[in-house]
């Protein structure tokens, strides 16, 4: 029998790695986050055409990589040749599209709290969310702090749940939708994610009377981040970190 989860996530979270200070989903922008304090990261995963789970944001490759086009059109050894670090800056040149396996592994050598994003390419919701999950499983084996699995998708998430039914799920959306606490029961999660624009103290409180974690996304002013963390939110995602500092 499993033991029940327990949430014992960092409130502060490094998003897509190391927010705006290094190239995003890549091992660079861990190593960064990890130099500021963060003891947790967020990142994005999708699928090569191949089936090989990576770390990207977009659909398209343009705007983080030297690459072209959609990227549910390579396969990951044509990937795993791109440049992931030049648009950001001339200091992270080569920096690779990463696998998430080897992220995992450099998550758990180093002790870093892990929210997988799933971000599946279209069209490939229930594939990606299966193959994340179990993959996630398999990479986490044995953890004291499993990564915590969110998406967009409620096709990823039921798929997530399907495969690997005991790491915790997140729902993400920007709005509040009237019928969050019924969809985070279908989906078996433990917290909703929302745009922090949409955050009110009544919704942290409605959350958390329901039982469930409450987390936004993505503040970068300092004074909002400490209002939201005055009302009891349980995580921040930022981009700014060295605006925005974990507690010691
Ligand atoms: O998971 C929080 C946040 O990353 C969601 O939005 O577009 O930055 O992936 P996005
Ligand atoms: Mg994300």
């Amino acid at each position: 029998m499993t033991a029940p989860f327990s949430w014992t996530y960092p409130t502060h979270i490094a998003h897509r790695g190391g927010g705006r200070l290094a190239p995003e989903n890549t091992l660079a922008a861990l190593r960064v986050g990890r130099h500021h304090g963060y003891r947790m990261a967020e990142f994005d995963v999708k699928l090569s055409r191949d089936g090989v789970a990576v770390l990207l944001h977009d659909d398209d490759l343009d705007r983080t990589t030297n690459g072209h086009g959609p990227a549910a059109a390579r396969d990951y050894a044509e990937l795993a040749r791109l440049d992931a670090g030049s648009w950001h800056s001339a200091e992270y040149a080569g920096e690779p599209v990463p696998t998430f396996e080897a992220v995992a592994r450099h998550a758990r050598a180093t002790g870093l709290a892990c929210n997988v994003e799933i971000k599946p390419c279209p069209g490939r919701d229930a594939e990606t969310g299966e193959a994340v999950a179990r993959l996630a499983q398999r990479l986490w084996s044995g953890a004291a702090l499993p990564p915590l699995l969110s998406s967009f998708s409620e096709t990823a998430l039921a798929a997530a749940r399907h495969a690997a039914p005991d790491l915790p799920r997140a729902l993400l959306v920007d709005a509040v939708p009237a019928d969050w606490a019924e969809r985070l029961r279908q989906h078996g999660c433990v917290a909703l994610n929302i745009n922090h624009k949409n955050a009110t103290p009544q919704v942290v409180q409605a959350v958390h009377d329901a039982g469930y974690r409450l987390c936004l996304w993505t503040i970068n002013d300092p004074e909002r981040a400490s209002q939201l963390l005055g009302w009891g939110v349980d995580a921040i995602f930022t981009d700014e970190l060295a605006a925005i500092r974990p507690a010691a």
